[in-house]
This record gives structure tokens, sequence and C-alpha cells, in this order.
């Protein structure tokens, strides 16, 4: 049986990471935060000999896009040297690395998805320090699947699903933004693309590496995922109908880091690789309203 490393398994990603690869037939090792950190290199060698992977999943990562402007230097030791460390020692051992990134990587405006072969260029320091270990990874002379995802919520981390249910539960009117386009992501739905990829990685399949773009479909406004919300909430008997979700600019909400305007990235990569498409987001609300996170 082979075995899969999985950095960051206490987080949203890792924690259906688990279970998708679990699913899948690995034997799958379970590093969350407390058993290693990745910013530390010496850790992260030890975790590699105590446990022997055939390949290794990166889950973790500093994950608060606003605190990351004040706390830049902990951003990058995790997102970029950590993503270093890691890939060193997958370098160091021939095995491949699946490494999670982010749409934030990109700036906006376009008038089509992003791909991936545009040249990224980051607006806040979150998404500087993701890129920066995109290029760690990349530099580092491992087999490598730097997967971009975007929006991503699951039952573990309701992400933005809950935070809008949280807000229909206090009713009155619920302003959202209606103006940066964005792709939901359930991250059930990743979860099981990385066991793919993992399986045809191990399988000897030789698929070209670098980097991929997974996302859900169809894009959408921030505005438009709120109503589908709210929809599903109202079905499931988990708010009453007293609110207004009403539409506004993202200049509205002021927030530390600038985020992209446009955040649609075009999955044809994966598909035509891997045979991965994109999952319906719709299709997922449900099971994360019903999720044990939000009690
Ligand atoms: N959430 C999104 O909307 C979104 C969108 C695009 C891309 N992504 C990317 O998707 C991946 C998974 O995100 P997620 O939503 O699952 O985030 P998450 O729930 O915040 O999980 C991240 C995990 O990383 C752990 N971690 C933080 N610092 C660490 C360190 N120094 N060493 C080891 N582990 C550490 C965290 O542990 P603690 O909680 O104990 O610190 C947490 O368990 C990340 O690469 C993220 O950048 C996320």
């Amino acid at each position: 049986m082979k075995r899969v490393l999985l950095m960051g398994s206490g987080g949203g990603l890792g924690r259906e990471c688990e279970q998708a690869l679990l699913s899948s037939g690995f034997s799958v090792a379970c590093a969350p935060h407390e058993i290693c950190d990745i910013s530390d290199s010496a850790d992260v060698k030890s975790l590699f000999e105590g446990t022997a992977p055939d390949i290794a999943v990166n889950a973790a990562a500093y994950t608060d896009v606003d605190g990351a402007e004040d706390e830049r230097d902990k951003a990058f030791a995790v997102n970029a040297a950590g993503a270093g460390n890691i890939a060193s020692e997958c370098a160091a051992r021939s095995i491949a690395l699946i490494h999670i990134s982010t749409d934030y990587v990109f700036s906006s405006p376009r008038n089509a998805p992003h791909n991936e072969a545009e040249i990224p260029h980051a607006l806040c320091a979150y998404g500087e320090s993701k890129l920066e270990g995109e290029r760690q990874v990349a530099s580092s002379g491992c087999r490598h699947f730097i997967i971009r995802t975007c929006g991503l919520f699951c039952r573990y981390r309701p992400g933005f699903p809950g935070a809008i249910l949280r807000k229909l539960r206090q009713g009155g009117v619920v302003p959202v933004v209606a103006d940066h386009r964005i792709c939901p992501t359930p991250s059930r739905a990743l979860a099981q693309a990385i066991a793919v990829i993992a399986r045809a990685e191990l399988s000897g399949a030789e698929k070209p590496d670098g980097a991929y773009h997974f996302a859900g479909a169809p894009d959408t406004t921030w505005y438009d995922f709120a109503l589908e919300v709210a929809s599903r909430a109202r079905a499931l008997g988990l708010c009453d109908g007293n609110v207004e979700i009403r539409p506004a600019a993202a200049a509205d909400f002021p927030q530390k880091a600038v985020r992209p305007e446009d955040s649609r990235l075009s999955c044809s990569r994966i598909q035509k690789v891997f045979g991965i498409c994109q999952p319906s987001w719709k299709d997922y609300i449900d099971e994360t309203l019903q999720g044990t996170s939000l009690g």
C-alpha cells in the first residue's frame, strides 16, 4: 500500500484529503500543525525520515489573508519557506509533491479566467507568500503538482457559506460584494482531485508536472453565492426568511489586504491531463451548512 504524507491534516482541506486518500486505498501519515511546523526545516526532515512516504501533499498554510499584512514574516515563513522545506525533502527522496496554492497569486482585471500560462502577480502579502512558495516548490527539483484553487468551503471549514449563515441568523440586511468574480470550490471535491493525481503519479503515468487550476463551476459573484446559500439554508430550515441580501461594492468593505477582482480560474488543463472535471459548487452547500463546525 502506497503511503501519502499529508501536511496540514488538521485544516479544512486537510481533513477532507485524509478521507479522500484513505477511500482511494492509500495509507495516510497525517501531520497536523501540532506534529510538524513546516517552517522548521529540522521538523520537516525528521517527519519525512519517520514516515518514509511515497508522495507528499501540502495542505498546510498560513491562511489569514488580512493577518498576513501585519504578519508578513510569519506568512512567508510558512507559505514560502515551509513549502520550500517540504519540496527539498521530496527532491532528496525523489518523490512527488502535490502543493496547494491560490487564486490570490493573480491580479486583475481580466476578461477571461486565469490560466496556468499567465504570469502571476499578487496584490497582497498572503498572495505574495503563496507565490514565493510556488517558486520554491518549482525550483526544488522534485516532481511537483501545484494546484491553485479559489474560495474553499467544506463541513470542517465552512468559510463563506458559514459566514453567510451566521449573518442570516442575525437577521436584517446583509450587504455582499457583487463586483468580484470567483469560482467557489468544495474542499471535498479538491481532495478527491488530489487523490486522483496521487494515484496517477504513483502508477507511473508520467503526467506533466507544474501548475494546474482546480475550482468549482459555474463562476459567480460573492453576492450570487450568498443568495444560493440563503436559499439552501431556508430550505433546510436553518434560518427564517427575515433577511435581505443586498448587492454591494467591494470598495464598501475596506480590508487590509487587496483582493483580485477577478479570481476565475480556467480548469481545462487538469481536465485534459487527468480527466478531472470541475465540480458544481451548488451540490456541496447542503453538506457544508449541515456540517459539524456550525453546531
Ligand atoms: N480557504 C480558502 O478559501 C482557500 C482558497 C484558495 C487556496 N487555499 C489554499 O488551500 C490550502 C488549504 O486551505 P484550508 O482552507 O484548508 O486552510 P486551513 O483550514 O486554515 O488549514 C491550514 C492548516 O495549516 C496549518 N498550519 C498553519 N501553519 C502551519 C505550520 N507552520 N506548520 C504546519 N501546519 C500549519 C493550520 O494549523 P493551525 O490552524 O493549527 O495553525 C491548518 O490546520 C492552503 O494552501 C490555502 O492557501 C485556500
